[in-house]
């Protein structure tokens, strides 16, 4: 691989992890208490998903959770970042607490722990619980002191042994693509409902897309808290051309040729990633920066021999590490980087075809088998010379 990396750009307790999400990887969608999610809902819905793919049996974690740590450490990662299924958690939202829920978390970040990963929790991957969508969803108010609640719950069954917590992940995908495209759940097209975050809403999209926003006094002071760390996802970028013309936002993505994709169409480029890196330190003074995902889909192949070769992802990989160690000599405050993903899993509206992981999964027997990019992983984990554990707090 040509790009070199400088591991001595990074702490020594840099947090080497791998990513997941509960409705991608978990199934058991009916087991133990859980309701459904928006996205049962939505993946029930005819036309909405490739190939009429759900998250009903995904990876099977709910029951092979101990053989995904094994390949966790197969991989030799200190960090597994996960998120918790609200649904699991209060199935209707705001009702009782689901015990059997909170026990499969319980026992994941036992096992974690005992097998020397530190557990980074989201609180939310977009599997809102459908019951709340029935009284409103994110646009309601509610829905918010809801989701506190829920967290307060969580945080005190699992806050002696989880030290980082994420939030929501990815505000824009849930807000723009799923209540102003309509490409995820909820589906819903309402630009109204779509525009909600950060420390008030910019006061020039107010004017360029000329929409009432539901804020009240004290509302951007309750949002801005301070953070202790800021996660970072980022797969590709997307280069604009202006176009005064236009509707809002007055420009149009441009296609670069001679720029390779991967099998989501996605650009390939690890420049990026510095850049916002830096970006983020320079100009929003981040504290703590983790890449909490970062990864590349290919039409990977198991072939007869039992391997998957997949140079794309290989390289891909490789070269955004690399960009992250320069961000991280320049001064980014680079504390973790999280791989997408442990293993192929359900894409959301694209089902399984779309392949992220470093372990492939055969969708018929779930047997999942390391890829090359997996293994080239560990090999860059293990290059790591001053490697220790990832802090804690
Ligand atoms: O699979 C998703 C993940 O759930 C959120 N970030 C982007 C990934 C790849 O599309």
């Amino acid at each position: 691989m040509s790009d070199r990396i400088d591991f001595a750009a990074l702490p020594d307790d840099f947090a080497w992890g791998v990513a997941t999400s509960a409705y991608q990887i978990e199934g058991a969608v009916a087991e133990d208490g859980r309701a459904p999610s928006i996205w049962d809902t939505y993946a029930h819905t005819p036309g909405r998903i490739d190939n009429g793919d759900t998250g009903d049996r995904a990876c099977d974690h709910y029951h092979r959770w101990r053989e995904d740590i094994g390949l966790m450490r197969q991989l030799g990662v200190g960090a597994y970042r996960f998120s918790i299924a609200w649904p699991r958690i209060r199935p209707d939202g705001d009702g009782p607490v689901n015990a059997a829920g909170l026990a499969f978390y319980d026992r994941l970040v036992d096992g974690l722990l005992e097998a020397g990963i530190a557990p980074f929790a989201t609180l939310y991957h977009w599997d809102l619980p459908q019951a709340l969508q029935g009284r409103g969803g994110w646009p309601a108010r509610e829905t918010a002191e809801h989701f506190a609640a829920y967290a307060g719950v969580v945080a005190g069954k699992l806050g002696d042994r989880v030290a980082h917590w994420a939030t929501l992940n990815e505000p824009l995908c849930s807000a723009w693509i799923g209540h102003l495209e309509g490409l995820m759940a909820p589906g819903h097209t309402d630009l109204t409902a779509a525009a909600v975050h950060g420390r008030g809403f910019p006061a020039d999209m107010r004017e360029v897309y000329g929409v009432e926003l539901p804020e009240r006094a004290g509302d951007p002071e309750t949002m801005a808290q301070p953070l202790d760390w800021l996660g970072l996802n980022y797969y590709f970028p997307v280069v604009v051309a202006a176009e005064p013309a236009g509707p809002p936002p007055f420009a149009r993505p441009v296609r670069r040729p001679r720029v390779p994709r991967t099998g989501m169409d996605w650009e390939v480029d690890a420049d990026g990633i510095e850049t916002l890196l830096l970006r983020l330190t320079r100009e929003y003074g981040a504290r703590t920066l983790h890449v909490t995902e970062n990864g590349s889909a290919y039409p990977d192949v198991l072939r007869p021999d039992g391997t998957v070769a997949d140079p794309e992802r290989t390289e891909y990989l490789h070269r955004h590490i690399a960009a992250c160690a320069r961000a991280a000599r320049k001064g980014a405050p680079l504390a973790g980087y999280f791989a997408w993903s442990l293993m192929d899993n359900f894409e959301w509206a694209y089902g399984y075809d779309k392949r992220f992981g470093l372990f492939h999964v055969d969708r018929a027997t779930q047997a999942r088998t390391l890829k090359d990019s997996g293994r080239h992983y560990a090999e860059l984990i293990r290059s790591h010379p001053r490697r220790g554990t990832p802090r804690t707090s």
